[in-house]
């Protein structure tokens, strides 16, 4: 097996990489479990990626963890997830402290359990003042309710008289976004074969690199985030320019 996290140039890192973890459900199903089980299983891929990220000196990692559509599971795996983030909370907190880890979350808080709320609340106020990585975790968050609510704060500002239309640039949208003090990402990956964005930070990934995997979430493991930035390294980004420009 080749050892990707060799081939990393480590001085071409990207500071922020985003991750839709998907296929605990198909994971599961695969091994005659129940799709609940499969989650607890995405569970140790996300330490394990977490703890590679942290490793290699990456700034931003953004999980997307539930999604607002994901609203619509059943009942019993909604509450099934909700408790996985209370216990997985709990359970982790001490390692994000001893990593020098900060959380942060992005999404709408006010349709989580109270229980959730407070749990993610506690650990974001003991975490906040690590320095070494933010992971930042996507729970209940779609990128159309970011945008909508962006869109909101706008049109207050705008009656309170505090900006007027000549003043809203992409500087001012970001600013107002639910990521506003971190970069963009430069790499998204997407486990599990789904070749789509499902609603994830649709302004924040413009002109990200993507990389789709068919390895299901629980199978993600060290080599595979390593070879996705090897992956992303190959890439040449133009940003609309000439690869002429690009190279020079
Ligand atoms: C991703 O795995 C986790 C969440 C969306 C919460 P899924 O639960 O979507 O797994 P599949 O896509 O059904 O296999
Ligand atoms: C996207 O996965 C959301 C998360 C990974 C949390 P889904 O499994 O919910 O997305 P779709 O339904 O395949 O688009
Ligand atoms: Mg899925």
């Amino acid at each position: 097996m080749e050892d990707f996290k060799k081939l990393i140039n480590t001085d071409k890192l990207p500071r922020h990489i985003a991750i839709i973890m998907d296929g605990n459900g198909r994971w599961a199903k695969n091994n005659g479990k129940p799709r609940a089980y499969g989650h607890i299983c995405g569970v140790q891929s996300v330490r394990t990626i977490t703890e590679a990220a942290a490793e290699l000196g990456i700034e931003y990692l953004t999980l997307y963890a539930f999604s607002t559509e994901n609203w619509n599971r059943p009942e019993d795996e909604v509450k099934a997830l909700m408790s996985l983030l209370v216990s997985t909370m709990e359970q982790e907190l001490p390692t994000l402290i001893k990593k020098d880890i900060r959380l942060t979350t992005i999404g709408d808080a006010n349709r989580l359990p109270v229980e959730v709320r407070e749990k993610m609340q506690s650990c974001i106020d003991k975490t906040a003042g690590n320095k070494r990585m933010t992971l930042n975790i996507a729970l209940s968050y779609s990128s159309r309710w970011e945008i909508t609510a962006m869109a909101k704060k706008i049109a207050e500002l705008s009656i309170q008289e505090k900006i007027s239309p000549e003043n809203v640039s992409e500087d001012l949208v970001s600013s107002l976004m639910c990521t506003a003090d971190m970069p963009d990402p430069e790499l998204l990956i997407r486990t599990s074969g789904e070749y789509r964005i499902s609603n994830f930070l649709l302004w924040q990934i413009a002109y990200s690199e993507l990389y789709f995997t068919d390895v299901l979430w629980p199978d993600f493991g060290k080599d595979e985030f390593y070879k996705a930035i090897v992956d992303y390294q190959k890439r040449e980004r133009r940003f609309g320019k000439t690869t002429e420009q690009v190279t020079k």
